[in-house]
């Protein structure tokens, strides 16, 4: 069962703090994208990765990313001005028979690949879209402009969504392909999807594949690394 995956990787990521892209920051010593890469590559559902790179220092990532230690051919293509600009621009570098497509954030690294091969398991077993996602453990309310609560949504109808999310390519050009002509940019592919009237299917997520937005989440992602290393968390 096999799969290929579009990693979106052009994100500035201004909520960790100024510098480097996101992607390239390190995490223990090795930057996010290679860590996310590896994580894909590792599954052997995964054949082709395709990086979508900062447009600056698309040389540079390609250097990072030596292919005889990954698993899986890797590819590089310049990223847009938007994630949903970076996914589009990924899914025009597939070839022709790629069938099943993940998407996969660079700012989840430590995503295990017993995920990655649940979500393309759930494809081939029929899904057009499947999204992996965990219970919301915070109280999440509705606000408007002024800040003033508008509702608080039932948290036992909420699921907080992660990636790997996976697609049949077909649905998943059909969506980008039609929000390609809408104002708004989307930050979650399964959302377009639903655009279509498509059945998303959720599976269970993965508490190790967080994503690294915020300084604290370096912090957590370190400890993991650390905890891996020592042998203790798998
Ligand atoms: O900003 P956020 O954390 O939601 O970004 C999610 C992923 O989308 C990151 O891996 C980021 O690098 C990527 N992205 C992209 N192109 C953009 C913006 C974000 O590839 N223009």
């Amino acid at each position: 069962l096999k799969a290929v995956a579009i990693v979106p990787a052009a994100g500035r990521g201004e909520r960790l703090g100024p510098g480097t892209p996101k992607a390239l920051r390190a995490l223990a010593g090795v930057p996010m994208l290679v860590r996310a890469v590896h994580s894909l590559a590792q599954s052997p559902s995964v054949e082709l990765v395709v990086v979508v790179a900062p447009p600056e220092p698309v040389t540079e990532v390609r250097a990072l990313l030596p292919e005889d230690q990954l698993g899986a051919t890797v590819s590089v293509v310049a990223g847009g001005v938007t994630r949903q600009q970076s996914v589009r621009l990924g899914l025009s570098a597939l070839p022709d028979q790629a069938e099943v497509v993940l998407v996969h954030d660079a700012a989840r690294p430590l995503v295990p690949v017993e995920l990655v091969d649940a979500v393309v398991r759930a494809v081939w077993a029929g899904a057009d879209a499947v999204v992996p996602a965990l219970p919301v453990t915070d109280t999440v309310k509705a606000v408007n402009a002024q800040e003033r609560v508008t509702g608080t949504p039932d948290r036992a109808v909420l699921r907080s969504v992660q990636t790997p999310q996976g697609f049949r390519r077909s649905v998943l050009e059909e969506a980008h392909g039609k929000a390609a002509d809408g104002p708004q940019d989307s930050t979650d592919d399964a959302g377009l999807v639903e655009g279509l009237g498509v059945s998303v299917q959720v599976i269970a997520g993965h508490e190790e594949a967080f994503k690294v937005t915020r300084p604290i989440d370096l912090v957590l992602a370190e400890a993991l690394v650390a905890r891996r290393r020592a042998g203790t968390a798998r």
